[in-house]
């Protein structure tokens, strides 16, 4: 990915002098580390990792559980947990630096720019609280407006993610799940944001369920220009909804591309043992063949490729350098030497 580091440092000093950077698409990571503090060192949990959403694409982050894709959306809008911190990289929204930011200056880009439905969300909501009244609080602390004329949005908000807008009333447990994650997202939805990102919106739900939030997240990102991150440990996930697609691996990015590159020409040996774990979201949800092991520690992760230990694949060379992404295709890149 020779433009995206040569970017970067010319990134990294446009954003110390406070200038707007020359950037690409709505978002663009640039080599972002994302470190966890323990006592015994630092969880490498995001690791260098580098992508761009174009305006009004969607982007799947995916990759099995610990590998790093919560802890990259947290770090893309600075909500990182007390001993999360960003290390170095850039993550450049509308050409600002974000992670250069203060909170002060991300309070005001969190919702009414990106907003982010959390990982298990739908089962978060307030049990003591009707959901409109939930989705209504972002409206009148961002944008200013009074409990009434909130209410009133939070019923168009209803009506344009599939729920009856009488609806707004209701107490979570009277809702579905799957109306629950609907929900969600007109709270996602409330202050018009440019960027969403989805971590894992469908995991909780079944099958059917699954599939129709993934049209209505296609049919809002179509009817309302949006731009989309879409975080799924299952590729096909992906698959059936993203323009392209980042895969990660121990807090590396192992392959990118388009979601046709990706499912048709899947280079890198992760990708395609996800590929073959996660065939199809209409027929099953769980993996119907797991990768054999489990990915490295990352408070130490192995040297060289990441992946070597569970590859079939590999060679003793692989451990030796730290691979770089190697340009199969225009777009295409995967982390491994052995397909260039
Ligand atoms: N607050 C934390 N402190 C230490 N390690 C953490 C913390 N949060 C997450 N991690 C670790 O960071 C890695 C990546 O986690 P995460 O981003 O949640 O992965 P994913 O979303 O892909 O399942 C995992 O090894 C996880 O255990
Ligand atoms: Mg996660």
């Amino acid at each position: 990915m020779s433009t995206v580091e040569s970017g970067t440092a010319a990134a990294a000093t446009a954003s110390e002098k406070g200038q707007r950077i020359e950037h690409e698409g709505i978002l663009d990571v640039r080599d972002l580390k994302a470190y966890f503090k323990l006592r015994d060192g630092d969880v490498k949990a995001v690791d260098g990792v580098s992508f761009l959403l174009e305006h009004g694409k969607s982007l799947g982050l995916a990759g099995e559980s610990g590998c790093g894709k919560t802890t990259a959306a947290l770090a893309i809008l600075k909500l990182l947990p007390e001993n999360g911190r960003i290390v170095s990289g850039e993550v450049l929204f509308d050409g600002k630096n974000l992670a250069k930011r203060t909170e002060y200056g991300m309070s005001k880009i969190r919702w009414k720019d990106i907003s982010i439905i959390f990982q298990g969300a739908m089962n978060a909501l307030n049990p003591v609280q009707p959901v409109g009244k939930q989705i209504a609080e972002p409206i009148i602390l961002h944008e200013g407006l009074s409990e009434n004329k909130a209410m009133v949005r939070a019923r168009e908000l209803f009506d344009l993610v599939g729920i009856n807008p009488k609806r707004v009333t209701e107490f979570p447990h009277e809702m579905s799940g799957g109306m629950r994650q609907r929900a969600m997202i007109a709270m996602a939805l409330a202050c018009n944001p440019k960027l969403i990102i989805g971590d894992e919106p469908t995991t909780a739900l079944d099958v059917m369920v699954q599939a129709q939030i993934l049209e209505l997240i296609e049919r809002l990102r179509h009817e309302l220009n949006l731009s989309f991150i879409l975080i799924s440990h299952d590729l096909s996930v992906m698959a059936e909804t993203c323009d392209t697609g980042v895969i990660m691996y121990a807090g590396k990015v192992v392959e990118a591309g388009t979601t046709t590159q990706i499912f048709n020409s899947a280079a890198h040996p992760y990708t395609k043992q996800l590929i073959r774990a996660f065939p199809n979201i209409h027929e099953r949800r769980e993996m119907v063949s797991s990768i054999a092991g489990d990915p490295p520690n990352l408070l130490n992760p192995p040297p060289g490729c990441r992946f070597f230990p569970r590859c079939s694949e590999g060679e003793p060379a692989c451990t030796e350098t730290e691979q770089e992404m190697v340009e199969l295709d225009p777009g295409h890149f995967a982390r491994c030497w052995k397909v260039a």
